[in-house]
């Protein structure tokens, strides 16, 4: 390599890869807010945190949410794991490398991980909730990124009444009030079982084959791989097709009709507003009976901010007993998007510190490195500047961080054991004890508190 190639590589600009962003404060806050009020609303309803892997074996997705799916086939970020340098046979056995990916999603996973830990041996049914970031190579654009960020929760094991799926939607649509997300929409379907669902599959195919060359071509490949995803469409040019395609909850059998008219009621018994839209199939193949979509308004086309349903056969599928399953996730950049431009979360303008060290002369240092201490300790946002500076120059730059005192110490207060504050807004300054102080900022401002400090 050339002098001129190092000179240039050495200059080069690092940026982030396409479709991944840095979160930046203040909208950290919010972010820290969001998963702050999860941990919190999901706690009430029973549920534990599980903490997953960012990537699994190829397999486990493929098997899970299935390898005809958008997801599987053209989605995911996958590599061939090198093969072990030291270990035993056992782990040389893979000379070829095993096929890793990063987790497109997380339900797979806690599905695994119930297996895997034998939960089905714990109280029925297992509840647990996850957050995290996942990677789906989708074409970037508003609300929609490479590596976003899910907040999601599953109901394993024990019994599939209709009062659990209606339980898991209510704790959905707590945390959206919570979080004062305004304007949200839930939508809800049922897609049958793997009798009623499959027969009502042939039977749409029979029908999407005689409207085929008026259909366009991935709703055409559809026809073969997965008839149910035309009806997710969104080509101006088929929607007046698929309206008159016939609708599932006209071919569901006599359990899965009962079944769906008793999650109605149970949403209904919690107030929860839905609307029902039999076109909401979703796209990852474990789903049956109930699926569940929340839309929310600032997000453009990518509105969907929240997905889910019910997956009984899952587990087994992976290898482990019959065991009902139901969960969702929440896309959380969505979510922070639309609170966000709906102007219900207004971001803090800057993270500013309570109060700024103005300190001059060496015996003032000491001391001022003793209070930020104790004022951090205390719970109270502190600024310390490194090196000495004229008060006058101290001040000009608590300003701008937008502070809300300056602490003045100088070798005169550190003599006379009273501190200076001075209130940036007015002006106006006092002189305080060091207890008096710790007093007057415990007082004033226990309820200001924004990210955890004061
Ligand atoms: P999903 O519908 O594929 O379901 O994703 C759930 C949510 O994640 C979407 O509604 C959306 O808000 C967000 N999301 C998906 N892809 C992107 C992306 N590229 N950029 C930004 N946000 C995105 C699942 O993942 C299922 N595992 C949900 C589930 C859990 N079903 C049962 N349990």
């Amino acid at each position: 390599m050339s002098e001129g190639t190092i000179k240039k590589e050495e200059h080069r600009k690092f940026q982030v890869v396409k479709g991944t962003r840095d979160l930046l404060p203040p909208e950290t806050v919010l972010w820290n807010r969001v998963e702050q009020t999860a941990h919190e609303v999901f706690a009430t309803f029973g549920y534990g945190e599980i903490r997953l892997p960012i990537f699994e074996p190829t397999e486990l997705f493929a098997r899970a949410v299935g390898g005809e799916t958008d997801i599987v086939s053209k989605e995911m970020y996958t590599f061939s794991d090198r093969t072990e340098e030291v270990g035993s046979l056992a782990t040389r056995h893979s000379a070829l490398g095993t096929s890793i990916s990063l987790r497109p999603e997380a339900t797979a996973s806690v599905c695994r991980a119930y297996i895997e830990h034998n939960m089905q041996q714990l109280p029925q049914p297992v509840r647990l909730y996850y957050m995290g970031p996942m990677f789906r190579r989708e074409r970037p654009q508003k609300g929609r990124y490479r590596q976003f960020y899910q907040i999601g929760a599953e109901v394993l094991g024990g019994t599939d009444a209709p009062a659990i799926d209606a339980e898991v939607i209510d704790m959905l649509i707590t945390f959206f009030s919570k979080l004062g997300l305004s304007g949200a929409t839930l939508y809800i379907n049922s897609i049958g079982c793997r009798e009623c669902r499959l027969k009502y599959v042939e039977l749409l195919r029979a029908e999407l084959l005689k409207v085929k060359d008026q259909l366009g071509p991935d709703s055409q490949r559809r026809i073969d791989t997965n008839p149910l995803r035309v009806l997710d469409s969104k080509l101006e040019s088929e929607q007046a097709i698929i309206e008159k395609l016939p609708r599932i909850a006209d071919h569901l059998c006599e359990a899965c009709r009962e079944n769906y008219d008793a999650v109605k009621r149970e949403l209904d018994l919690r107030g929860v507003k839905y609307q029902e839209n039999w076109r909401l199939v979703r796209g990852l193949d474990y789903y049956m009976r109930t699926t569940f979509e929340i839309t929310a308004p600032g997000l453009g086309s990518q509105n969907a901010v929240c997905g889910g349903g019910r997956y009984d056969g899952l587990i087994e599928l992976l290898g482990g007993p019959p065991t009902k399953g139901i969960g969702f996730a929440i896309g959380e950049d969505r979510l922070i998007l639309s609170l966000l431009e709906s102007g219900r979360s207004p971001l803090a303008t800057r993270h500013s510190p309570l109060l700024y060290v103005a300190w001059m002369g060496e015996k003032a240092y000491a001391t001022a490195v003793r209070a930020a201490k104790d004022l951090r300790n205390a719970g109270f946002s502190v600024e310390l500047p490194p090196i000495e500076q004229k008060f006058g120059k101290a001040l000009g730059q608590a300003d701008k961080l937008g502070a809300k005192y300056a602490l003045i110490l100088g070798d005169n207060e550190v003599a006379e054991g009273l501190w200076t504050l001075k209130t940036l807004a007015d002006g106006s300054q006092g002189k305080l004890t060091e207890s008096d102080l710790l007093e007057f900022l415990r007082k004033g401002h226990a309820a200001t508190s924004q990210n955890g400090c004061r």
